[in-house]
């Protein structure tokens, strides 16, 4: 059995996404999603999707090893940060080498680092006149996105685009390879995955 946890700190449709993936598997358990945001939707989908969702203040993250303990007690093959905007602690990086990736919505290592999240990516995107975008599927490291990099998927934008625009095309990629991402990693074939948008 592989089990998976997973953060998250907004919408998490790339939760679901990878929940409903990962549903008629019997080799994977989705042993829990994590968020620092107590009102994420997140946790509604978490509901709805009869999963474990826990949400944990910055003080159980940065001060005690309360988070760092939860996760030991739940032994994950692998910790998938999905929209997660907080950087890793590095004990809990120490704590799981190489099994913990994050999905960035650009193509590393270009719109990375602090600050660098959600719109303000599809913005500078934007901005500099890229004729393409993407994600990037990586490691992480005790620094924001410069882990290794795994994989990396690539879209076209047109100039008037708007971020909205761009955002889409970005999602969409996210649901077709970050769950199949996953399963790569964590060594399974899966015969007829289940994915929504
Ligand atoms: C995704 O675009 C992800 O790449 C980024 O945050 C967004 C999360 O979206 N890091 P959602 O919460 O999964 O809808």
């Amino acid at each position: 059995m592989k089990r998976i946890v997973l953060f998250a700190s907004g919408s998490g449709s790339n939760v679901e996404n990878i929940v409903r993936y990962f549903h008629n598997e019997p080799n994977v358990t989705i042993a829990a999603v994590l968020t620092n945001k107590r009102d994420a939707k997140v946790l509604e989908r978490c509901n709805n999707l009869k999963i474990n969702g826990l949400y944990f203040n910055r003080n159980a993250f940065y001060t005690t090893d309360c988070v760092l303990d939860i996760l030991k007690t739940f032994n994950p093959d692998l910790i998938v940060l999905a929209g997660f905007l907080w950087k890793m602690p590095e004990k809990i990086v120490r704590s799981f080498p190489g099994k913990i990736i994050n999905i960035h919505p650009a193509l590393l290592p270009k719109y990375g680092g602090k600050g660098m999240y959600g719109n303000h990516v599809h913005q500078a995107v934007k901005d500099s006149g890229d004729i393409e975008t993407g994600i990037t599927i990586h490691y992480v490291n005790e620094n924001y996105d410069e882990g290794a990099i795994i994989a990396q998927e690539k879209v076209a934008i047109k100039s008037n685009d708007s971020t909205e625009k761009i955002a889409e095309k970005v999602h969409a990629l996210e649901y077709e390879h970050f769950p199949k991402t996953i399963a790569k990693l964590l060594g399974l074939s899966m015969a007829s995955p289940e994915t929504q948008k």
